[in-house]
């Protein structure tokens, strides 16, 4: 096995093939910055030879981001030119060589082809720049010919092979032993791409990896045509933590990037998938959360931290004492021993009448224990509101409250109707520290008429709170969530 593994992303390629997907250049760059900021070795910007909308975002990430740049091109002249024309640092060619490609997608002979392939890749080496070669559904090839190729394209000058699986029909031992017979007959480097139709990519890029690949391609959050390719995320993390091989991988960068994807593509990761996914570092079971308290390690296969992210203790009805009082003190509360005990029954009574406990719930079953906010001794109350939205201006909006029992007003714009109306609230209530750290919109039930569930964080002076709000209308939802957050806020 390498010592090392490279890095070769593909997200913004076979990435932006995912279905529904569709970047703008400049959320491309976006994405290549990040990528490159976390240390990826290779990026592969684009196919510029899809259209000039491709082209440009290609060129503009070969100028602005600083590490090697890939563009994909077909075993084709015109296609290798845009790529040399989009000043990419290295040129990706590809041809298939599998029966149905040849017959079905090319109708060429096995000799056409063989003929393309070694003739792009001269043309990429004539042109002063690195060839990286694959054989499209190389996996699904007759072996002999697949070789034949590999050896021509590494006798024109190809500088790395790579591997595609393009259908994701492999399983691990055969990947490793299709791996091992082409290392067996090729000198140069060997890369591997595999796709994720039986939820095997990551599996079989770790045994192409054992076989003797030294870079790996793979695309942020397993993105990529039809199931995915394999994770970036996952095969970097079991590299590094399973297989300890390294890699140029920042690997604490790990979450935000998968984030920052997220967010640009609006392909939303899955509670559950590994490292990235919300539930990734959550623990709820109470018998969990008490044993990881002493030691994160008992079920923990790797620190979040490394990845950048953090360790989360989900309150449900599996949540133990232990755990309770690990998120009252996370949230700032005292407890005695007693209230805590109280306070874990009725968590646990919520959870198994169905109910999903969130923090701000159980901040308020805190208070109610504690007794620490009784309800009528509210210190900020909503008198009256006024919100004035016309097209084409900014929303204005008007507060009277009533705080500590006096009457204060405010008028504020803002960039929507939520904003102006808190900024208003703020005003009125005239404590300049306090600032809204999050803000998290859910629509609980279908359709226009839907109820706003509307959680945000406030702090003050160093303290935190979760405040919760749910009305059939988003600014009255913000509003009542704003208005409890102050109530916790200012009693703390
Ligand atoms: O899946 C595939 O075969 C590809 C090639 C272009 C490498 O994406
Ligand atoms: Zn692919």
């Amino acid at each position: 096995m390498a010592g090392k593994i490279k890095i070769f992303d593909t997200t913004l390629r076979d990435g932006e093939q995912t279905p529904g997907v569709a970047l703008t250049v400049d959320n491309k760059i976006q994405i290549a910055q990040a990528l490159a900021d976390m240390g990826v070795d290779i990026i592969e910007a684009g196919f510029p030879m899809n259209s000039e909308f491709e082209f440009q975002a290609v060129k503009k990430i070969a100028k602005e981001v600083d590490t090697t740049i890939c563009g994909l091109a077909r075993a084709l002249q015109p296609d290798i030119d845009s790529c040399i024309k989009a000043d990419v640092n290295l040129v990706h060619t590809f041809i298939s060589t599998s029966p149905q490609h040849l017959k079905y997608q090319m109708n060429k002979t096995q000799d056409e082809v063989y003929e393309m392939a070694v003739k792009a890749v001269e043309y990429v080496v004539d042109h002063g720049l690195p060839c990286i070669f694959s054989p499209m559904d190389a996996t699904r090839s007759d072996f002999s010919y697949l070789l034949r190729v590999c050896k021509g394209v590494e006798e024109a000058g190809a500088k790395v092979i790579n591997v595609p699986d393009t259908v994701g029909v492999m399983y691990p031992s055969q990947m490793r032993e299709f791996i091992a017979k082409i290392r067996k007959e090729v000198k140069i480097d060997l890369d591997v791409h595999c796709h994720n139709d039986f939820g095997m990519a990551v599996a079989n890029t770790l045994a192409a990896v054992e076989a003797g690949c030294n870079q790996t391609q793979v695309a942020v959050n397993g993105l990529g045509e039809r199931a995915g390719n394999a994770d970036l995320e996952q095969v970097v993390m079991a590299l590094e933590v399973l297989y300890k091989i390294k890699t140029n991988i920042k690997t604490e960068n790990i979450y935000k990037t998968s984030k920052l994807v997220e967010r640009l593509t609006g392909v939303r990761v899955m509670p559950n998938f590994p490292i990235v996914g919300d539930n990734a570092f959550a623990h709820e079971s109470g018998i969990h959360v008490h044993a990881m308290l002493k030691k994160a390690e008992t079920f923990e296969a790797l620190k979040p931290e490394m990845v950048g992210a953090r360790r989360r203790f989900v309150i449900g009805k599996h949540v133990g004492i232990h755990g309770v009082d690990a998120k009252l003190k996370e949230i700032g509360m005292d407890v005695s021993k007693e209230q805590l005990n109280d306070i874990t029954k009725k968590v646990k009574d919520l959870g198994g009448m169905g109910k999903k406990v969130f923090e701000e719930d159980l901040v308020a079953i805190a208070e109610d224990v504690i007794g620490k906010v009784p309800e009528k001794e509210a210190i900020v109350e909503l008198i009256d509101m006024k919100l004035n939205f016309e097209l084409g201006e900014k929303p204005v909006a008007s507060i009277v409250l009533n705080v500590r029992g006096k009457e204060k007003k405010a008028t504020e714009e803002g960039v929507g109707p939520v904003d102006a109306t808190l900024s208003a609230i703020r005003s009125a209530v005239g404590e300049k520290d306090i600032t809204l750290d999050e803000f998290h919109l859910d629509a609980i039930t279908g359709g226009s008429d839907a109820l706003a569930d509307v959680t945000i964080k406030v702090s003050n002076a160093g303290k935190m709170t979760l405040a919760r709000g749910v009305h059939e209308d988003v600014v009255m939802a913000s509003v009542i969530a704003f208005i409890n957050g102050l109530n916790r806020i200012l009693k703390i």
